[in-house]
């Protein structure tokens, strides 16, 4: 019996973690109060915004394929949700990188519509 309950709160567990891409976009829309343009999404990921890099820079214009790193040269991993089952499965880790990457890039925080335009754009990806 202690068994089945340990096994059955890890699976619930689980469920509260798991988050898949689309539940971003629906969270950043829904912060931003706007629908998300993935047209918009993609002119902001591929052009610079007053930086030295773009989104682009170490993701490529076509985030189906893998990147690498503008600086360091280290390989990346496509982007797209389509080409990579592992993208936007953790929000600490969606987190994390929206803030630093936009830090990197925009030399500011990406604001929740910018991040719905692009998580509009990489779901369209196929
Ligand atoms: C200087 C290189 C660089 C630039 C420029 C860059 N990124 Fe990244 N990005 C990375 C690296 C490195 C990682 C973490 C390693 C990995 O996840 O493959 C990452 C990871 C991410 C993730 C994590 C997604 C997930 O769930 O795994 C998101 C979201 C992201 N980047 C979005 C952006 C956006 C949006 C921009 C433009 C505003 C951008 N990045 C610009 C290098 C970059």
């Amino acid at each position: 019996m202690r068994h089945i309950l340990i096994i059955a709160a890890a699976l619930f567990a689980a469920d509260v973690q798991a988050e898949t891409p689309r539940d971003f976009l629906t969270r950043f829309e829904k912060e931003a109060g706007a629908v998300a343009s993935a047209e918009r999404g993609a002119r902001f990921f591929t052009t610079k915004q007053g930086g030295e890099w773009s989104c682009a820079s170490c993701h490529t214009e076509r985030p189906m394929q893998a990147g690498r790193h503008a600086k360091t040269g280290k390989a990346i991993t496509p982007l797209a949700p389509a080409a990579n089952a592992e993208r936007f499965t953790d929000a600490a880790k969606v987190d994390k990188w929206f803030r630093r990457n936009c830090n990197d890039t925009l030399n500011r925080l990406c604001s929740a519509q910018e991040k719905a335009d692009v998580m509009a754009w990489l779901l369209a990806l196929k």
